[in-house]
């Protein structure tokens, strides 16, 4: 069925296509997936480019500078990678990547990433739902959260050499959020491999919440019965909340998270209204019925 003859940017238009390596990983059903469900999930909003998406970055590991990491990330040794299952788990363990990659149908989902800095962008991700992977290790009663954890790599991440966060980073949801269908675990952009600054191998995206919560290069997700500690919070708990939903009501306590800059928005760098759940209300409004949000921030 992969005929030789044919490439795949022959058939499917590049956002659409995986990278071969995804694709051996998890095996051609992947690809017969139907893409119906994608689409009530992604926006049509104008993506940004590649170049935009891979060269203004957050990821501290890096360095602080926003071209920190599209300038020194290259030297993260991404294979052979594994992820640490554990906690409250039927199946817990250390799994390779490519056993992590075929735990659930590899979709392409665009979605806008609004960060806690005020600005925001619509990245075309390549990736699984996490509910997929949580239902494969099997979910144990007493499980209330997901903890996440990035790689600890000092010798190759020069950001952990210094002491502005509290390494390794570490993030967490509310199961209930994991297990939303719009929460994902992303493996890729443009249909490519996923850009080491962007979080390669595979990275949590939470499009409803601030960029912070979407953790990158992910080595252990542990299933907990309390709220875990997050980076963030524990850095500065007045200023980052565990909830961390897009909310412009709610100031940040030095600015206010009322627009956001639009990356990319060309001379004008247009800047924009920020919507609640960072427009993705009608899906996640639910998940947070009867709290109160200037609270729970
Ligand atoms: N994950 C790790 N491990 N380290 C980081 O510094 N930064 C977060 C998040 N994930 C960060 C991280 C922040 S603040 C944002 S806005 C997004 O990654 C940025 O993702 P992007 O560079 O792919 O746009």
């Amino acid at each position: 069925m992969f005929r030789n003859d044919l490439k795949w940017s022959d058939v499917t238009p590049k956002a659409q296509f995986l990278n071969r390596r995804q694709i051996m990983a998890a095996g051609a059903a992947t690809l017969m997936a139907p893409r119906a469900f994608a689409a009530g999930y992604s926006t049509s909003e104008k993506q940004n480019t590649f170049e935009e998406i891979t060269n203004y970055n957050n990821f501290y590991e890096f360095g602080l500078d926003k071209t920190d990491p599209a300038r020194s990330a290259g030297a993260l040794t991404v294979d052979p990678w594994s992820v640490q299952i554990d906690g409250l788990v039927d199946r817990p363990g250390m799994y390779d990547l490519a056993d992590v990659l075929k735990m659930g149908p590899i979709e392409e989902r665009i979605y806008r990433l609004r960060c806690v800095e005020a600005w925001s962008m619509v990245i075309p991700w390549n990736g699984f739902q996490l509910s997929h992977l949580l239902n494969k290790v099997g979910v144990k009663s007493g499980a209330r959260y997901v903890a996440f954890q990035t790689l600890q790599r000092p010798s190759e991440m020069p950001g952990q050499r210094q002491g502005f966060l509290d390494w390794p980073y570490r993030e967490g949801l509310r199961l209930d959020e994991a297990m939303h269908p719009l929460t994902l675990m992303a493996t890729g952009l443009y249909g490519e491999e996923l850009p080491k600054q962007n979080g390669a191998p595979i990275r949590l995206v939470v499009p409803w919440k601030y960029g912070f919560k979407s953790i990158k290069s992910v080595v252990r997700i542990s299933l907990v019965a309390d709220q875990p500690d997050t980076t963030w919070k524990q850095t500065n708990h007045r200023e980052y909340g565990f909830y961390a939903n897009v909310n412009p009501t709610v100031s940040h306590p030095r600015w206010s998270q009322a627009t956001e800059r639009r990356i990319g928005g060309g001379l004008f760098n247009s800047r924009q209204d920020t919507i609640m759940f960072n427009g993705y209300g009608d899906q996640v409004a639910s998940l947070y019925a009867g709290q109160d949000l200037s609270r729970d921030y």
